[in-house]
């Protein structure tokens, strides 16, 4: 459990307001106030479709698909290109450069992550191929509310991506130690990491949102 979890929960029963604020204010809960219980876990778990590594919330995070459920299609896909699809394109150029620097700089040091740079360009290639396959081929049907029918195959095609992404953040985690810079590692190293780490909770968030609340609501799953 992250430290950030435990304090939502804590702030939970505590101060109930003061916790949907926050939950607000990390896109997790909706305007309405209908918000998750910090506590509440996913109604439907994540199962990749060919097994392996899974973009998923860990088993305490905040429900985001309950916060969604009283919100239309098109209000979750604008959610989804406003604050994720936006967010990744906005930071990933950064972790790029981020990720070159701490190769060059650190390339003696033993626990150097020699090739996340390659990795991560890879990954930040993939990932802009599919949120423009998403908004191109997807969302503007999704937006009416339609469902089934010719949906259902680059739906599914777009949880295999998910998976493809998934498998990615494995080896970047093989790579870097479960994303821990070593002790003597310098700020920007140890910032990096971080860095990386909270685009892939945002990552899980997002991926979660999809298949869950948007594709499944389009497949009649939920
Ligand atoms: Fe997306
Ligand atoms: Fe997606």
């Amino acid at each position: 459990m992250s430290p950030l979890l435990i304090t939502l929960q804590d702030l939970a029963r505590r101060a109930p307001s003061t916790a949907r604020n926050v939950l607000r204010r990390l896109g997790l809960a909706a305007d309405t106030r209908q918000t998750a219980s910090p506590t509440s876990r996913p109604t439907a778990p994540s199962t990749p479709a060919e097994g392996g590594p899974s973009i998923a919330p860990g088993p305490t995070a905040p429900d985001p698909a309950a916060s969604w459920e009283l919100r239309s299609q098109a209000d979750l896909v604008a959610h989804i290109e406003g604050h994720y699809h936006a967010g990744l394109r906005r930071d990933l150029p950064g972790l790029l450069d981020a990720a070159r620097r701490v190769e060059r700089e650190h390339a003696q040091h033993p626990a150097v992550p020699a090739g996340l740079t390659d990795l991560l360009v890879a990954f930040a290639d993939d990932v802009e191929s599919h949120m423009a396959k998403e908004e191109r081929m997807l969302f503007p049907a999704l937006r009416t509310g339609a469902r089934g029918g010719p949906l259902d195959m680059p739906m599914r095609m777009m949880e295999r991506e998910h998976h493809s992404h998934a498998v990615q953040l494995d080896r970047i985690h093989g790579m870097t130690d479960d994303l821990t810079a070593p002790a003597n590692a310098d700020p920007a190293w140890t910032a990096l990491y971080a860095a990386i780490a909270t685009m892939e909770a945002e990552l899980r968030q997002h991926v979660y949102l999809e298949d869950h609340v948007l594709f499944a609501r389009a497949t009649g799953e939920r």
